[in-house]
């Protein structure tokens, strides 16, 4: 049967947007480049990371997509050398870390959902009339709804149950319903930020390797960060020494992976 009720999400993103942007050109043979010489490196050269570069490629990190545009992540740029020496040994003491000129923490928050919903909210107050009601909405009720697992993520449960009720004949929104699925939500988002910063430190001319060979729970200490902040991996910059790629890169059959269906 016909309904006139629109699903909701359609309801939210409807085109009423008056916003316009171009599509830049891209020289698509330069970021072939970027992405095919982007290798784990696991030994740096003693040439620096200029300061200027760090700050422009964890910049550009956080241009990232992120779910909701609620950006559950933190980067710990480790400058001290007390701590870099400290987290050097966190990371097991692996050259990609040892020999690194720099190493950048990459932390998921599932907490943010909160946090970046009040500064999220706070924005669209300053924006007063014009912004649009369907962005009220969706900062104000939707992101709660999806992201507020509640107590002992009890809430998360009885909206699984509601979903599991709905999905039966409606396509639904389910995950995130529990601290798991909040876990996950973060990390979604926070690796595709240091996707990011590794192929920005690429094309600036460095290298880089991510890393999850490492004490997560020593690390959390070190940045004297609490739960439910979460460890995403740690990110090493430098430029590549000589011998800093250890072998030529092997990726199986790609028709192993790529499925048209
Ligand atoms: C989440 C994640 C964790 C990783 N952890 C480590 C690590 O602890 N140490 C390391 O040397 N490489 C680590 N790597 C690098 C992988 O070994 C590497 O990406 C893979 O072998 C493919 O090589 P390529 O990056 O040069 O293409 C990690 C990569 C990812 C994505």
């Amino acid at each position: 049967m016909a309904t006139n009720k629109k699903p909701i999400l359609n309801e939210l993103f409807e085109t009423r947007n008056s916003h316009t942007e171009e599509a830049e050109e891209i020289k698509k043979e330069d970021f072939i480049k970027t992405v095919k010489s982007r290798r784990s490196v696991r030994n740096y050269s003693d040439e620096p990371v200029l300061e200027k570069d760090m700050k422009a490629c964890l910049e550009l990190a956080l241009l990232a997509p992120n779910s909701s545009n609620l950006q559950p992540w933190e980067f710990y740029w480790v400058r001290s050398q007390e701590k870099k020496n400290k987290l050097i040994s966190y990371c097991l003491g692996q050259p990609a870390a040892s020999t690194a000129q720099e190493l950048v923490v990459a932390v998921a928050r599932p907490d943010y959902w909160k946090v970046n919903q009040k500064r999220m909210l706070e924005l669209i107050g300053e924006m007063g009339e014009k912004a649009p009601k369907s962005v009220k909405k969706y900062y104000g009720r939707i992101v709660p709804l999806a992201y507020n697992q509640g107590w002992f993520s009890l809430r998360g449960y009885l909206k699984k149950i509601a979903m599991e009720i709905r999905g039966i004949k409606t396509p639904t929104p389910r995950e995130p319903y529990n601290k798991k699925g909040m876990s996950v939500w973060a990390h979604k988002s926070t690796a595709l930020a240091c996707e990011n910063l590794m192929l920005s430190l690429r094309a600036y001319g460095y290298d880089s390797c991510p890393m999850e060979g490492i004490d997560s729970k020593r690390i959390k200490k070190l940045l004297n960060l609490k739960s439910p902040a979460e460890i995403s991996m740690v990110v090493s910059a430098g430029k590549r020494a000589k011998n800093g790629v250890y072998g030529k890169q092997v990726r199986f059959n790609s028709s192993y992976f790529i499925h048209e269906v």
